[in-house]
C-alpha cells in the first residue's frame, strides 16, 4: 500500500514511445513546436519525450507554463549542461548559464544596467529613443535606395545592421555604417547560432553525431567559429574600454560592467564576466529583434489594408512636421494591437532556450526529476483556441476592446519573453523599439510586395523563426521624405 501510494506520487509525464538511439528525433519535423501541440493534444500539457539518450520534457499551455515557470521558479531555472553552451560568451553566459548564486548576481547586473540606459525613467527612454530614431532614419533611406527605380530587396541584412547597431550604441558608444562589410559579416550569422542551441537542434542531444562528418559536424564547427569570432569582436571592444576607463565617466554599458565586475569585487564575478555579459546582450538584443521586424515588415506586405489603417491612424496623431515619438503611444492603439498581433501570430521564439530542473518537482500531477531538461513552448500559448478565436488568422483587432482601446487582459495573455526566473531582460526595450521603427517606418514610407512573388507564412527554424526571405519596394509618402538616388 506505501508503495502503490509513493509510485503513484512518482508518476512520470506520459508520452510517444521513443526508439533506440534516436528516440523521438525522427518524429520532431522542421517546426517542433508544432509537433508538441499536437502531442501536447494526445498527452496532455505535460508530456515526455526522447532525443538520443535524453529524456526531455515539454511543457505547453498557459496555466501549466506559469504553474512550473511562476509558482515553482526555482525549480525550472535551471539550463541543460549542454556543450554548446559553454562555447558562448566565452563560458561566462547569463542566459546560457546554469542557475546559481553567481548567476542571479550576474542576470541583477546585467537586467539592471540595461534598464539603466534604456527604459529607466523618461531621461533615458529619451536618449535611448534618439538612437532608435537615427537608426530608422538611416534604414529608411537604406531601403529607400535599394527601392530605387522600383526595385525589389530582401529587408533581413539591412534591419539586422539597424538593430545591431542600438545594441552596439549602448554597450559600446558605437554604431558602424550599413556599408561596413566586415560589420555585415560579424552580425549577420545569427541563423548557424539559432539552429544549433535551438529546441529542436541535435548537437547537444545526439553528442556521438559530431564524430562523424555530417550536417551536424559543420553546423557544430560554423557555431564554434562564430561564438568564437563574436567574443573576439566584444573582446578587443572591452579592452579599450579598460584602457581608458575613468570611474567618473560612465560612457557607455561596458563602462558600467567594468565598474560594476572589476570595481566591485563583493559581487563575486570575475572580471571576464564583463566580455560573457556583453556578448550575451549583443548576441540576443539583435537576433531577435531583426527577426521581429523583418516579421513586420512581411506583415505589412502581406495585408496592405492594415497597412493603410496603421498609417491613417499614424497620420491622425501626428503631423507631417515631426516625428512619431514614444509618448505617442497612448493615442496610437491600432500599432500596440499590430505589434501584439505579430508576436502572438508569429511567435518568433516558439520554444524558449531550454531550461532543466534544479530539484525534483512535480507539475500538473507529473514527477519530474532533478536535472531534466525541459522545452517550454510559448507558441502553444499563443494559438490556443481556448483563449483566441480562429489564432491562426493574423487580426490586430482581437486586442482592442469596444472603445477601440487597447486590451490589457489579452496583450498580457501573449507569451514571447517567457515568464519567471528565465524570463527575457530585454522585454521593454524590445516593445519601445518595435514600436519606435513600426510608426516611423509607416509615416514616412510604404511598403509594397512583389507581383511576382507569392508571399506565404512559412518559417524558417532556429531559436527563432524567421520568414522565408522574400522581397520588398519601398516608397517615400508624399513629400515626407525625398527619395535618394
Ligand atoms: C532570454 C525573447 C530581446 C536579452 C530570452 C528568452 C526569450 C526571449 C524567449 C528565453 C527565456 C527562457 O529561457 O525562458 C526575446 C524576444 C525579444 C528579445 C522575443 C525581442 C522581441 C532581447 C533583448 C535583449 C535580450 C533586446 C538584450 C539586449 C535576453 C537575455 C536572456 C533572454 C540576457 C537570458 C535570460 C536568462 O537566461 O535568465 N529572451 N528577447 N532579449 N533575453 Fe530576450
Amino acid at each position: 500500500c506505501m508503495w502503490v501510494k509513493s509510485h503513484r506520487q512518482k508518476k512520470g509525464p506520459p508520452g510517444p514511445f521513443p526508439w533506440p538511439f534516436v528516440g523521438n528525433a525522427m518524429q520532431l519535423g522542421q517546426l517542433p513546436h508544432l509537433t508538441f501541440c499536437k502531442m501536447a493534444q494526445k498527452y496532455g500539457n505535460v508530456f515526455k519525450i526522447r532525443l538520443g539518450s535524453l529524456d526531455i520534457v515539454v511543457l505547453n499551455g498557459d496555466s501549466t507554463i506559469r504553474e512550473a515557470l511562476v509558482k515553482h521558479s526555482s525549480a525550472f531555472a535551471g539550463r541543460p549542461n549542454f556543450t554548446s553552451f559553454k562555447i558562448i560568451s566565452g563560458g561566462k553566459s547569463m542566459a546560457f548559464g546554469g542557475y546559481s548564486d553567481i548567476w542571479k548576481a550576474h542576470k541583477r547586473i546585467a537586467h539592471s544596467t540595461l534598464r539603466a540606459f534604456s527604459t529607466i525613467n523618461t531621461e533615458t527612454t529619451k536618449q535611448f529613443e534618439q538612437h532608435v530614431i537615427s537608426e530608422v532614419q538611416d534604414l529608411i533611406q537604406v531601403f529607400l535606395r535599394l527601392s530605387s527605380g522600383g526595385q525589389y530587396f530582401y529587408p533581413y541584412h539591412e534591419c539586422t545592421v539597424a538593430i545591431a547597431n542600438i545594441i552596439c550604441a549602448l554597450c559600446f558608444g558605437k554604431r558602424y555604417s550599413h556599408d561596413d562589410q566586415e560589420f555585415k559579416a560579424l552580425v549577420g550569422r545569427n541563423d548557424k547560432f539559432g539552429q544549433t542551441v535551438g529546441a529542436g537542434s541535435l548537437v547537444d542531444i545526439m553528442p556521438w553525431l559530431q564524430a562523424f562528418p555530417n550536417p551536424v559536424r559543420s553546423l557544430y564547427q560554423s557555431f564554434k567559429d562564430l561564438n568564437r569570432e563574436f567574443f573576439d569582436f566584444v573582446k578587443s571592444k572591452v579592452s579599450q574600454h579598460r584602457e581608458t576607463y575613468n570611474p567618473e565617466i560612465t560612457r557607455d554599458m561596458s563602462d558600467a560592467f567594468i565598474g560594476l565586475i572589476d570595481h566591485s569585487p563583493g559581487a563575486g564575478l570575475s572580471k571576464d564576466y564583463v566580455e560573457g555579459t556583453v556578448t550575451d546582450l549583443l548576441g540576443a538584443g539583435q537576433d531577435t529583434n531583426s527577426t521581429a521586424l523583418t516579421w513586420i515588415i512581411l506583415l505589412l506586405i502581406k495585408y496592405p489594408h492594415i497597412q493603410q489603417k496603421l498609417q491613417d491612424e499614424i497620420d491622425r496623431v501626428v503631423d507631417q512636421d515631426r516625428l512619431p515619438t514614444s509618448g505617442d503611444k497612448t493615442q496610437l492603439p491600432y500599432v500596440q494591437a499590430f505589434i501584439y498581433e505579430t508576436l502572438r501570430f508569429s511567435s518568433f521564439v516558439p520554444i524558449t532556450i531550454p531550461h532543466s530542473t534544479t530539484s525534483n518537482v512535480t507539475i500538473d500531477g507529473f514527477y519530474i526529476p532533478k536535472n531534466t531538461v525541459v522545452f517550454v513552448n510559448q507558441w502553444s500559448v499563443n494559438h490556443d483556441k481556448t483563449t483566441w478565436n480562429n489564432p491562426h488568422i493574423f487580426d490586430p483587432e482581437r486586442f482592442l476592446d469596444e472603445h477601440g482601446q487597447v486590451d490589457k487582459d489579452l496583450t498580457s495573455g501573449v507569451m514571447i519573453f517567457s515568464v519567471g526566473r528565465r524570463r527575457c531582460i530585454g522585454d521593454q526595450l524590445s516593445m519601445l523599439q518595435m514600436f519606435l521603427f513600426t510608426t516611423i517606418m509607416l509615416h514616412q514610407c510604404s511598403f509594397q510586395s512583389n507581383p511576382k512573388e507569392q508571399l506565404t507564412m512559412d518559417c524558417i527554424n532556429g531559436l527563432s523563426l524567421k520568414p522565408l526571405p522574400f522581397t520588398v519596394n519601398v516608397r517615400p509618402r508624399g513629400n515626407k521624405t525625398r527619395e535618394v538616388s
